[in-house]
């Protein structure tokens, strides 16, 4: 259904806004959020290509553990095998197609729940029921396809492309960038999964710039959020970010004293990493917390949403205190995101005028429309 009657294409708005010089930059134009349309060109030329993450590696630590999800519209699966490889494979039976799992959890084996027939964790058919008389049934033949899936600093991404690029090749520049933060030792604390009703795109906006921190968070973070201290260089093909300095009494998000990689100001250094399309990482020396990004709908998306700690705080019973303290900040920050990110949406579906000039902070927000510009060209 379309949401806006437009005459113009939104690819062919965007495109004409997206590539003005950053002085004179504009957000997005309306159509490119609430366009079904445009939205299926995204899923297309964006999420079926793509690299998604869902999640991180020690979210899943043991065989038999499992999430689903629809990528592009295709029901696939991320489950640890016998042999503790994770692995993505089809999420559909080889007889006549039932769905097999649903949500996450754990199995010892992938049981189809209409007829039974059933799957090692690797995908190979172990057994199904009463097909010894038909001749062309040839149980080797019938394994679950097997997907793209990467493990890269400790994250789990999945593609249906079984031709995208290696994802340590597409983010080398990111490995350097940070590498003495050691993204990969960090430990999970928390997963979920949730939808609100907004695009995508108004929340990847909202995780890209730290303008909105002190009204939008007035209650919780606002007050201690500097905007003066936030950077926003230029970024990369395959990803923007910006940079915060945080205070040293924030416990969590300062260097441990046992870090011995973080030198000089970067102790105190948090990064705010997009990664395209929709992966969004906030890293600090000692939590970091992360959105993934699938769109359900132009006004629905669905959050992957998890965080834990660096190595070096995870062991002490004082920085799990601390952590249980950050989670429920995290809880409120996000309810406040929800909130202003739900009024965006609602705000784009006015007719009366559209969207305006952006501040120099909300450069990596210029980088990101480009971005889909290119992806979805007119
Ligand atoms: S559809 Fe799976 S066993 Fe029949
Ligand atoms: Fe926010």
């Amino acid at each position: 259904m379309e949401l806006m009657e437009t005459s113009v294409d939104p690819a062919e708005e965007l495109e004409s806004v997206a590539f003005q010089p950053f002085e004179s930059a504009y957000a997005m134009p309306k159509s490119v959020y609430t366009s079904q349309d445009f939205l299926d060109r995204e899923i297309s030329n964006i999420f079926a290509k793509e690299w998604f993450c869902v999640g991180r590696s020690d979210g899943l630590p043991n065989p038999g553990d499992y999430i689903t999800l629809n990528l592009a519209g295709q029901p696939i699966m991320v489950i640890r095998d016998q042999n503790g490889q994770l692995r993505s494979q089809v999420n559909v039976c080889r007889h006549r197609m039932s769905k097999l799992l649903e949500g996450s959890g754990n199995t010892k084996r992938i049981v189809c729940p209409y007829h039974g027939w059933t799957y090692n964790l690797d995908g190979s058919l172990r057994g199904a029921p009463t097909m010894t008389r038909n001749k062309s049934f040839d149980r080797k033949q019938m394994s679950l396809p097997r997907l793209k899936c990467e493990e890269w600093l400790g994250w789990v991404l999945v593609s249906l492309n079984p031709d995208v690029e290696p994802v340590s090749k597409k983010l080398t520049k990111i490995e350097s960038m940070i590498s003495d933060f050691d993204m990969g030792s960090y430990k999970q604390a928390f997963f979920e999964t949730f939808e609100w009703n907004t695009n995508w795109k108004v929340l990847a906006d909202n995780f890209m710039e730290s303008y909105h921190l002190p009204v939008c968070h007035a209650a919780t973070i606002g007050g201690v959020s500097r905007v003066d201290d936030v950077e926003c260089p230029e970024g990369f093909e395959a990803f923007n970010y910006h940079t915060l300095q945080k205070e040293e009494d924030f416990t969590l998000s300062v260097a441990h004293p046992d870090n011995t990689s973080l030198q000089g100001e970067r102790r105190y250094m948090t990064y705010l990493l997009a990664i395209y399309p929709s992966w969004l990482i906030t890293l600090t020396p000692g939590y970091f917390w992360y959105l993934s990004l699938y769109p359900e709908a132009p006004g629905r998306v669905r959050i992957y949403f998890g965080g834990g700690m660096s190595k070096e705080f995870v062991s002490s019973p004082e920085s799990q205190k601390h952590f249980e303290e950050l989670r429920v900040l995290l809880d409120e920050v996000n309810e406040e995101d929800r909130g202003c990110t739900e009024r965006v949406y609602a705000g784009l579906l006015s007719k009366f005028h559209d969207p305006g000039p952006l501040s120099h902070l909300e450069r990596p927000n210029y980088e990101f429309a480009q971005y889909i510009s290119k992806m979805v060209p007119a």
